[in-house]
């Protein structure tokens, strides 16, 4: 539980100086040091020669937050026992807490619109890398929850509104940080939807709704990405504390994932000591140290209110997780120099750069007015944003997922990145910052095309009241009036320069009065340190913009499918006096899956995002085989410039399943030469075709006829096919 911004913490940060090694006892006094036996021999190995205290030890933590050099968890070592320090620190868009000289990439939400999960498994090797250097083995990410309400401030840390996508990008980033010996914590587990009243609001979910739209990325982050650890949320599920609910940690990830790691609570999210201990929770992470856990834990198991069994289960998740991801094996550098030295690289300031070209979405481009060209020409750059080297709002979101490395990070402002670009080609650049209209009109006029740069601010703790653009800085505490009216600075610019491109550094989708005056459109997220020199590149055309939406951007709060105050932020019912509860009346109806079901036509739909060139989709064959169905298909380049789409391929279930009309269920990114054609090949799995039995406790597939429909977003799919399938029940764990 944070109540201030992550700044003000990283002044209190109290540096220990004495770190555990895991050599200072002898390999011959710990024989569960011995490589050859398998990680659960080991840990088994382990276990029994812990004390009861030794045991407890593990399982909370004793300091208080970032009481280890800045990190927000600290569980020490046991040398005698050649256990090393478990080390937890936040990592959304690159190691932050109050780490120093490390790389502040795009948001998680940018990353996601790559649609790339290889870019997205190179992004977690290298926050792996950097933590690893930092003296940290436990990453606090990726965050996968499931875009549900789009005021949600924390959106911007996660993957977007799909479960399918959020899944291939969890298990992608998962494996990617746990090849460098750290682990991950999937969070925030789960339904965990809104920041208003996130310690007490029920989320109030059918199991349908939980297992298909909230589960999924979950299931495919253990299975296909290998996570050991996943982090209880918040919020309460259908009245239960997340991290103490029996059929969320033992029923689903336990017993239908079959996971095998730890859970560790969200800071402040435990409730309890029995109650926890039984239900599934491993590690308690508090503001205040041992609140339920720790002496109290300890208490209960001498008293039999936990059983003795029950503490080695947890114990055992603890030490299986460590030695899977290889945490005794490659402890991470030594401190405190590790604290002190900086981890990024000018390969990860690259990776970063390219996570955010690949991730930013044209949206709209009009007469071609993108890219810029004709050399000598004269460009004004204006807005907030445009400027902004490192002030806090602009590059990064807020709360434990923030990079805090404001004036520390070489960030690269969009007009510094403009201005150098703009060089090459003889161009001339003007500058307003935005807070004098007068100013902006009069740069927008000398010009031939204005760039307006407008963000927001969303942070963890506080969610949007709406989806109107606003500057405000976002904090724990709420957000602050906007310094400049920037939906009036776009109209006034766009009024005074025919050709008028916007630029977004938001966290999420926002309203658009003024879309019909202006000509280009970017969608550009947080972008991370290397925000002006991406930006610059897909401007000037130097590289094809093909990043595309994970989340729908709506025409009108009224379309949205939050419609009432039970849905979001959620009401008291009566008997109930431990907070409000959140209805998900919507069901299955989340994000594209509404807007189609309702035949609502969204300003930009799910999937979408623009190139510099243009594709053509054909020959689609669907084959079913023993697995499922392979859905295969030709893409063409049919422009002049090199570009990559992102193919998508959709199904329809019959009617009968009580289904959303069309589902994500496989995509590719394609990079095509012009004039090139490529043959992408899809696989569907048994389950893209299964939906959630609650009578039967398991997926099924309903017999019937389905489509499969490709193209490149959830609005434009021009190739279908239509195939049969089987009655199956699939057995637990399939997913
Ligand atoms: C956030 C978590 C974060 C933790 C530790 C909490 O406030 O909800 O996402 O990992 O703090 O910083």
């Amino acid at each position: 539980m944070r109540t201030a911004v992550r700044g003000a913490i990283a002044a209190v940060v109290v540096i220990v100086a004495v770190a555990v090694t895991p050599g200072a006892a002898s390999a011959a006094s710990c024989p569960w040091m011995n490589t050859s036996l398998s990680p659960n021999q080991r840990a088994q190995m382990l276990l029994g020669a812990m004390s009861l205290s030794d045991k407890i030890a593990m399982t909370y933590q004793q300091y208080p937050m970032d009481y280890h050099y800045g990190a927000a968890g600290y569980i020490p070592g046991n040398s005698s026992l050649c256990i090393p320090d478990l080390v937890f620190n936040d990592a959304g868009q690159g190691v932050g807490d109050a780490q120093t000289g490390t790389t502040a990439f795009p948001a998680p939400i940018a990353q996601a619109a790559s649609w790339d999960p290889s870019l997205q498994y190179q992004f977690g090797k290298a926050l792996g890398q950097e933590a690893w250097d930092k003296g940290i083995d436990v990453q606090l990410a990726p965050g996968i929850e499931t875009d549900r309400v789009p005021m949600n401030g924390r959106n911007w840390e996660y993957m977007g509104e799909d479960p399918f996508l959020a899944g291939q990008g969890g298990a992608a980033e998962t494996a990617g940080i746990q090849s460098q010996h750290v682990i991950v914590t999937l969070k925030h587990y789960i339904a965990n939807s809104q920041e208003t009243n996130r310690m007490t609001d029920s989320s109030d979910v059918d199991p349908r709704t939980l297992e298909e739209i909230y589960a999924p990325q979950y299931d495919t982050s253990i299975h296909q990405g290998g996570a050991m650890g996943v982090m209880c949320s918040y919020n309460r599920i259908n009245s239960v504390y997340s991290c103490e609910n029996p059929d969320t940690l033992k029923g689903m990830l336990d017993g239908q994932f079959g996971f095998t790691g730890f859970v560790v609570s969200d800071w402040g999210a435990t409730h309890s000591t029995v109650a926890s201990a039984l239900n599934g929770l491993d590690i308690e992470m508090n503001v205040t140290p041992g609140t339920y856990y720790g002496p109290p834990l300890e208490t209960a198991v001498q008293d039999g209110q936990v059983p003795m069994s029950t503490l080695n289960d947890m114990v055992l998740r603890i030490l299986r997780a460590m030695f899977t991801v290889g945490v005794f094996d490659h402890p991470p550098a030594a401190q405190p120099q590790a604290y002190a030295a900086p981890a990024s690289t000018p390969e990860h300031v690259a990776l970063a750069r390219e996570i955010s070209e690949q991730g930013t979405v044209l949206l709209k481009n009009e007469g071609g007015v993108l890219p810029l060209s004709q050399p000598g020409k004269t460009i004004a750059v204006i807005g907030p944003a445009a400027g902004q080297t490192g002030a806090e709002d602009e590059y990064n979101g807020e709360g434990s997922g923030h990079i805090p490395e404001v004036g520390v990070v070489p960030v690269v402002s969009p007009l510094q990145g403009i201005t150098t670009r703009a060089a090459a080609d003889g161009d001339k650049v003007l500058y307003a910052d935005g807070t004098a209209t007068v100013d902006a009109v009069a740069a927008a006029k000398a010009a031939d095309v204005a760039v307006v740069v407008v963000g927001d601010s969303e942070s963890e703790g506080t969610d949007r009241s709406n989806l109107t653009l606003t500057g405000g800085l976002c904090t724990f505490e709420g957000c602050a009036p906007q310094t400049v009216d920037q939906n009036a600075l776009i109209s006034q610019v766009a009024a005074a320069n025919p050709n008028t491109i916007v630029v977004l550094d938001t966290g999420g989708p926002v309203l658009m009065p003024w879309l019909g005056q202006i000509k280009g459109l970017l969608e550009a997220w947080y972008p991370g340190q290397e925000d002006g020199n991406a930006l610059a590149a897909l401007l000037f055309g130097d590289v094809d913009p093909s990043g595309h939406l994970t989340e729908t951007f709506p025409a009108s709060m009224s379309d949205l499918p939050i419609q009432s105050a039970s849905q979001w932020p959620g009401v008291t019912e009566s008997g109930d006096s431990v907070g409000p509860h959140s209805s998900y009346s919507e069901g299955l109806l989340v994000g594209y899956r509404w807007y189609q079901a309702k035949g609502i036509t969204p300003l930009f739909p799910f999937g979408f995002g623009l190139s510099y060139t243009n594709f053509r989709f054909s020959n689609l064959t669907v084959t079913p085989n023993a697995s499922g169905a392979v859905a295969r298909f030709d893409v063409q380049n049919t422009g002049t410039r090199a570009g990559a789409d992102v193919a998508q391929a959709y199904i329809g279930m019959p009617a009968s399943t009580g289904e959303p009309p069309n589902q994500l269920k496989g995509f590719q990114k394609v990079s095509l030469e012009p004039g090139q054609t490529k043959a992408v090949s899809i696989t569907l799995p048994e389950t893209s075709f299964a939906w959630w039995s609650t009578a039967g406790g398991q997926w099924v597939v309903t017999p019937g006829s389905y489509t499969v429909s490709v193209g490149d977003s959830s609005a434009n799919l021009p190739l279908r096919a239509v195939l049969s399938r089987a009655a199956a029940k699939l057995p637990a764990g399939a997913y």
